[in-house]
């Protein structure tokens, strides 16, 4: 009994692995009999059955090689068509989209000596196999956004050493290896977008550190970011990850958004230029160690009640404090000689540093809300202010600002073009 349950075993095994050899051998192929092209752009393939593969033909690729790049696109290709590279050697960049597309094999890049460029986008990708790219060696970009990915074999992207940008958003990747990444040193932007990552692996960037430059992970569920995983970024976007409560950062980043989170502590700990967390509305901790070079800050909507580190922020251009009922005042920004936009909200405790706002000499965008709407003022070129979406004299506007307009500054209200009445003209007389 025993023994023949295992002989049952064996045998189930053995078949099961015939069936798949054969059935990944036996793909069809079918030579593609006529293409419908305009230019450089290719629809009407149907080859849906995922026992087909279509491949290219001399006859039908002849009109199409003196083109660098091909787009198939609003056709039905369960697998990707073969022996296109091997016709056009060409090709520098090859865009299939919206095609349905189930499966890529390895010998469809057969001949792709020259593919830099190769997109997928939008297609119905779900599994890919580890060796999928090892004829595409040159590729420089990698777009697998809006597919149906969940999950990516460790070494996929291996031979692919000049490898710049990647673009897997869309997915439905949980989880992603320490060693995707692994060796590939051109990459430098990465976006991960809408996937259903709670983790990243601290050495996910282990080879990418010096030159990575973009990366984005929004709408995922990250829980945390490891404190040393970047060293020196331009742009990283965390935006939409509702579970991340803590963000604590040791690099030097150009430009950090991390809005519409579940943040309660931000501290970042290098050199940083712009700052986006709003709409944070637990935020109670912001820590900038780094002040003197922050240029961009966008806190609105957070839960914050003192930003004293903006008193050494000399070179802030744009600052937003709208919508933070736990600040007490304006934060004390009369260090920050070259402001030119600030939005902030107004209502009686907001008082005391409002006498800085006429010292503000670059100041030419100013948005005050208060409980009845926003004001709008922007100064132009001949340094007139003018207002946005507001019905209010210059009486009100002065009491608002609490400070007396510029001599003859024009308010002038946001009206159609062709409405006669003139400028609103304020200011001491
Ligand atoms: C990548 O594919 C997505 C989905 O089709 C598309 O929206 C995006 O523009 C593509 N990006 C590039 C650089 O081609
Ligand atoms: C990645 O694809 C998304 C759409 O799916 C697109 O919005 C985004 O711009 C792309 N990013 C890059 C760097 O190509
Ligand atoms: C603000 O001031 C106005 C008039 O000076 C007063 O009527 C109102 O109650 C004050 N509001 C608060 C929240 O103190």
């Amino acid at each position: 009994m025993r023994m023949l349950n295992y002989l049952n075993y064996i045998c189930i095994a053995v078949i099961g692995f015939a069936t798949c050899e054969v059935s990944r051998q036996k793909l069809e192929e079918i030579a593609i009999e006529s293409l419908d092209c305009r230019e450089n752009t290719c629809t009407n393939l149907k080859y849906p059955l995922a026992a087909e593969v279509a491949y290219f033909s001399e006859k039908v690729t002849k009109h199409l090689r003196n083109y660098e790049s091909l787009i198939l696109h609003s056709s039905h290709l369960a697998n990707l068509p073969r022996k296109l590279f091997l016709k056009l050697p060409q090709l520098v960049a090859f865009h299939v989209l919206e095609c349905e597309l189930q499966q890529v094999d390895r010998e469809c890049f057969e001949g792709a000596k020259s593919l830099r460029r190769l997109n997928l986008g939008g297609n119905a990708l779900r599994v890919l196999d580890s060796n999928t790219f090892e004829l595409a060696t040159q590729l420089e970009e990698l777009n697998l956004s809006d597919n149906q990915i969940e999950d990516l074999p460790t070494t996929i992207f291996r031979p692919l050493k000049n490898l710049q940008r990647i673009n897997l958003s869309k997915n439905r990747l949980m989880t992603i290896s320490q060693y995707i990444f692994s060796q590939l040193g051109s990459l430098n932007s990465i976006n991960l977008d809408s996937n259903q990552l709670s983790e990243l692996p601290g050495e996910l960037f282990r080879d990418q550190r010096k030159h990575l430059s973009d990366f984005s992970a929004r709408n995922n569920q990250l829980e945390r970011i490891p404190f040393n995983m970047f060293s020196k970024i331009a742009h990283l976007s965390l935006s939409f990850n509702r579970q991340l409560r803590s963000l604590h950062l040791s690099a030097e980043i150009n430009e950090l958004e991390a809005t519409n989170c579940g943040l309660e502590s931000v501290k970042l700990d290098g050199r940083v230029v712009g700052v986006q967390l709003e709409t944070n509305l637990n935020l109670n901790e912001l820590k900038i160690s780094e002040p003197q070079d922050l240029e961009h800050l966008y806190v609105a909507n957070t839960n914050l009640y003192k930003l004293d580190f903006l008193s050494k922020a000399t070179k802030l251009v744009d600052l937003d404090v709208t919508g933070i009922v736990n600040l007490a005042d304006l934060p004390e920004i009369t260090s920050a000689k070259g402001l030119e936009r600030l939005s902030f909200t107004y209502d009686n405790l907001t008082s005391d540093h409002m006498d800085m706002l006429p010292h503000l000499k670059d100041l030419n965008y100013l948005e005050i809300s208060h409980e009845e709407g926003s004001e709008i003022f922007i100064k132009d070129l001949d340094e007139d202010f003018f207002v946005e979406e507001s019905e209010l004299n210059c009486g009100q506007l002065a009491d608002l600002l609490e400070f007396e307009l510029p001599k003859d500054t024009a308010i002038l209200e946001d009206r159609l073009v062709g409405d006669p009445r003139g400028p609103m003209r304020c200011g001491m007389s």
